[in-house]
């Protein structure tokens, strides 16, 4: 059977402001507590304000392992001013820009987690470029363009370690289903065919894919 987060734990993920739907979260929260068991990091691209940070912290926290989260706080294009995604209460008045920094800290001193998570507060490619530690987990949930995915993966997917796991979020492949393009979906057939992923499961738009090959 597959690990389940604790009732606080749900219920402190249900209760953050963010993107991700219940049963996508339980996949993540099974995949991270599975990861947990190579005893490396485990970490997101995308942390916004917290709520699927929630789960990889209390997986983290079982396993022994840290939570990494990168972002730059500011959003992604489809949460700017004026787009669907957009909440006004991420801006900060005094820059009106948005910055999901404080609701990140907040979400994650609320459930008890900032122990298991350390965030990392920046553009993605720009850490990646100067990461060197092997990972257990990487999901990527940043930037839906084509750039920016594509530069997630292979920003991270190169420090996923041999059996450890990536995920990848919001991939649809039918062009009737997506809201923020298909860049996510483009990258998960560029993962498989490179022989290095194979998949695990798929929950809705959140897949699981192991490293069973080198390189991506
Ligand atoms: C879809 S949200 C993440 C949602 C979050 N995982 C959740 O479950 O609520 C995407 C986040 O990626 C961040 N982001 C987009 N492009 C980025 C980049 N190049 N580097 C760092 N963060 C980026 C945005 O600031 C935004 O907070």
């Amino acid at each position: 059977m597959s690990a389940a987060p604790k009732p606080e734990i749900l219920a402190a993920f249900e209760a953050a402001k963010g993107f991700m739907p219940r049963h996508e979260g339980l996949a993540l929260y099974a995949a991270a507590t599975e990861a947990g068991r190579l005893g490396l990091p485990l970490l997101e691209v995308g942390t916004y304000c917290g709520r699927s940070t929630i789960l990889l912290a209390d997986a983290a926290r079982a396993a022994g392992v840290t939570a990494l989260t990168v972002d730059h706080h500011r959003g992604s294009e489809e949460q700017q001013p004026g787009w669907d995604y957009h909440d006004p209460d991420t801006v900060d008045p005094a820059l009106g820009l948005m910055d999901t920094l404080p609701a990140f800290r907040r979400t994650l001193h609320t459930a008890g987690l900032e122990d298991h998570v350390v965030a990392l507060v920046g553009r993605s490619p720009q850490i990646a470029k100067i990461w060197g530690t092997p990972l257990g987990f990487v999901f990527i949930d940043g930037g839906h363009t084509d750039a920016h995915a594509s530069a997630d993966y292979e920003g991270w997917a190169p420090h996923v370690a041999d059996g450890g796991l990536l995920l990848i979020h919001d991939v649809f492949p039918d062009p009737k289903d997506e809201f923020t393009g298909q860049a996510p979906y483009r990258v998960y057939l560029r993962a498989l065919e490179s022989g290095a992923f194979t998949e695990v499961s798929a929950t809705d738009s959140l897949r699981v894919l192991r490293r069973t090959g080198a390189g991506i």
